[in-house]
């Protein structure tokens, strides 16, 4: 999997290396949890690496988004759109359903390559053009497929309700269609204090953070996030031990068995084995091949 530089200082890392090509990312957030932020800053990295950028909005009008991304130090994003680096899709105001069904596609097959980067901001209009879940799975679905093909796409949702609580039907149904969750939750302290943390929900295809890490807002900056505490270290003591309880044990496991899995062991590290006893684990392989 091709992975590209996020723009996002510090996600990288707990990606994997970045953002899988061509696949669709949403992030979810809270008003002020710095989805725009997020989605402007994906935007920005692509047009320094010369991919082109798309910004559809289905909130804000464009005037707005220049407003915001200038006072968080992003001036040069005038230019950009100036030479059409940059192109904008302001849905706000339109009928979702038409728009996803019709105008959307029509630009797709204008559009020329396939390595764009594509915000849309935010998702949760489109969620509430319909009550009818099954029609909302197909609208969200169909835009992101439709979206992918021009290249990269990053989306933003909105969480409402109590803070922390994803379950809800409008969270949910872009969730199982992304291919990558990003949750930037921010929890306000009893002392009237604001901490924000950015947690990895799934990530189709790559590994990634498991836990929960810092990030701030930071004008000129934007997101900056604290990979610390990542469970993503390139160590493989796990597996180096796993291979020699493996080797210990040899003669009770199969040896087309055996071969499978110390090759399965080069690709793994540290991470791969968090949630493992490896004893456990060795023990219930050889129960498993035991009668064969
Ligand atoms: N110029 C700035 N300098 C520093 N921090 C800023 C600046 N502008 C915005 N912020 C921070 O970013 C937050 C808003 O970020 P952003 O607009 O990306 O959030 P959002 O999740 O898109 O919110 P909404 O759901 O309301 O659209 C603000 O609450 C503030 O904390
Ligand atoms: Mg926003």
């Amino acid at each position: 999997m091709n992975k590209i530089k996020s723009g996002v200082y510090g996600l990288n890392t707990l990606l994997d290396g970045g953002i899988n090509e061509n696949s669709a990312t949403v992030v979810i957030g809270c008003s002020g949890a710095g989805k725009t932020t997020l989605a402007t800053q994906f935007i920005r990295r692509g047009l320094e690496l010369g991919q082109e950028g798309i910004f559809v909005s289905l909130d804000e009008n464009k005037e707005q988004i220049i407003k915001e991304a200038v006072q968080m130090g992003w001036k040069k994003i005038v230019d950009y759109i100036d030479e059409e680096k940059l192109v904008f899709i302001d849905a706000s105001g339109h009928e979702f359903s038409a728009f996803i069904r019709k105008e959307l596609p029509s630009f797709v097959a204008d559009w020329k390559g396939a390595n764009a980067r594509i915000s849309i901001d935010p998702l949760t209009p489109v969620m509430w053009s319909t009550a009818d879940r099954y029609e909302q799975r197909e609208l969200i679905g169909f835009m992101l497929k439709e979206t992918r093909k021009v290249g990269t796409v990053l989306a933003t949702l909105e969480e409402h309700g109590m803070a922390g609580d994803l379950s809800g039907n409008e969270t949910v149904i872009p969730m199982y269609l992304a291919d990558c969750v990003i949750h930037l939750k921010s929890i306000h302290t009893p002392e009237g204090g604001l901490q924000r943390r950015l947690k990895i929900l799934k990530c189709r295809s790559s590994r990634h953070s498991k836990t929960e890490h810092r990030y701030s807002i930071v004008k000129g900056l934007g997101i900056v996030v604290d990979p610390e505490r990542s469970s993503l270290l390139p160590s493989k003591k796990m597996p180096d031990q796993f291979r020699k309880i493996l080797e210990q044990k040899k003669d009770s496991i199969p040896s087309r068995v055996y071969t499978r899995l110390t090759e399965a062991l080069e690709e793994l590290r540290d991470d791969d084995f968090s949630e493992i006893e490896l004893d456990t684990l060795v023990r219930e392989i050889i129960a498993e091949y035991s009668s064969d």
